[in-house]
């Protein structure tokens, strides 16, 4: 079968074979403990649910306008305002079916051939491939364990070329839970103030899981970037609405409107009911956003003190997300090592440790390859407790086992 050349451009996830495999051992009735997943284990909020069976009931069930309900467009507004302290206009909001997909109609409207986006790594796995279907290029920013993977102000400036159309910002980020401080946005927001052709593009999407530190939005930080800054943000982390497939940008109406028309030829509008679950899930009580982020900070600090002081695993505590991303490049020295390279045969890091974890100890977590970051792993501890102990505690013995 002749398929298009543009997916010669993409891979497909590397998350795939270890869901893959993990699905077959449980299948085989094995014990798998999942730290795969980049979801909420809670259910959607009841008064979200709610409206949404109120639309449905109501018969709410046809097609809405593309870029998104007027009222579900005034709560963005207001939730931008409110948590944001940004103004924007309907005319600069669109509603899609999940952040993915804003971002991929975000990405069709900006690039040309050629474009290059800058981005630090470890980066969200379905970036690159996005941005490689858009025609354009990326450019990697590489972090490290020792400056709690994230870039400094001199790294990115010297990253940007004259071919930079975009630079992404994700923090708190996905796969590292790594978070800009204010005065580092700050920093970072003085660089790009510098190049004018430069799309700012923040990634909000756990903005709502912070634990301790102030997340402050880039665009909030810089009048100057305000008016060349897309923010993107959606419901599936905050609100436990992974499977609503609800996103939303907002920024300038040029980018938004070719977004809309881009839209207005592939999904149309993001499901009728859904946007008005995420009226009631921006409109209503916010407590409910909040116990959830107290859940997870208790679950970061079990998961976090279950994996310290482990030999050849460096371990950098989240600011926000929920995810962990050790460091192993010291497993390499382990006498242990090579003979699990040879039993998995694995060529990187991350994946010979992730499949041999996964076929000898049960656990599934994501190679740092799918990240751009080979030597580590992740692990999403949207899970419960007794399952962070359990997975974590086999993570110990796997590791320990190495170094015999
Ligand atoms: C950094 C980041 N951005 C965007 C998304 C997209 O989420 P959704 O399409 O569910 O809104 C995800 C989901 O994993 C993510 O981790």
């Amino acid at each position: 079968m002749k398929l298009a050349a543009r997916l010669d451009l993409i891979e497909p996830s590397p998350t795939l074979a270890i869901s893959a495999r993990s699905a077959e051992l449980k299948a085989e009735g094995k014990d798998i403990v999942g730290f795969g997943a980049g979801e909420p284990d809670f259910d959607t909020p009841q008064h979200i649910k709610d409206a949404a069976i109120e639309a449905l009931q109501k018969g709410f069930t046809k097609y809405t306008p593309v870029s998104g309900i007027p009222e579900l467009k005034q709560a963005i507004i207001a939730k931008l305002k409110r948590d944001n302290q940004l103004e924007f206009s309907p005319k600069q909001i669109i509603v899609g079916t999940g952040g993915k997909q804003v971002l991929f109609n975000f990405f069709l409207s900006v690039l040309n051939e050629g474009d290059e986006v800058v981005c630090p790594a470890p980066y969200w796995v379905s970036y690159k491939d996005i941005v490689r279907l858009a025609g354009g290029t990326m450019n990697i920013i590489p972090t490290r364990f020792e400056n709690g993977f994230k870039m400094t102000p001199d790294e990115l400036e010297k990253s940007i070329t004259p071919k930079t159309r975009v630079f992404i910002l994700n923090s708190p980020s996905n796969p590292t839970g790594a978070a800009y401080s204010p005065e580092e946005i700050r920093g970072i927001s003085q660089v790009l103030e510098k190049f004018p052709n430069v799309l700012v593009l923040t990634d909000d999407i756990y903005e709502k899981l912070s634990y301790g530190i102030e997340i402050l939005n880039i665009a909030t930080a810089s009048a100057q970037l305000r008016p060349r800054t897309v923010v993107v943000n959606g419901l599936s982390k905050a609100y436990a609405m992974t499977g609503w497939r609800l996103g939303y940008a907002a920024g300038p109406h040029e980018i938004i409107a070719a977004m809309d028309m881009i839209q207005g030829q592939s999904t149309s509008n993001a499901t009728s009911f859904s946007q008005k679950g995420a009226v009631a899930a921006l409109n209503g009580d916010q407590g409910v956003v909040d116990s959830m982020r107290a859940v997870f900070e208790k679950r970061r600090d079990l998961a976090f003190s279950l994996l310290s002081n482990l030999k050849g695993v460096r371990l950098f505590k989240p600011q926000g997300a929920f995810y962990l991303f050790p460091d192993i490049q010291g497993l390499e020295e382990a006498p242990g090592w090579k003979a699990l390279a040879e039993r998995t045969k694995e060529t990187d890091v991350g994946k010979i440790f992730s499949s041999g974890l996964l076929n000898e100890k049960l656990v599934a977590v994501v190679p740092g390859t799918a990240f751009g970051y080979e030597k580590g792993f992740r692990i999403s501890y949207a899970t419960s407790e007794a399952q962070i102990e359990k997975g974590l505690n086999r993570i110990r013995e796997f590791v320990e086992a190495l170094w015999k």
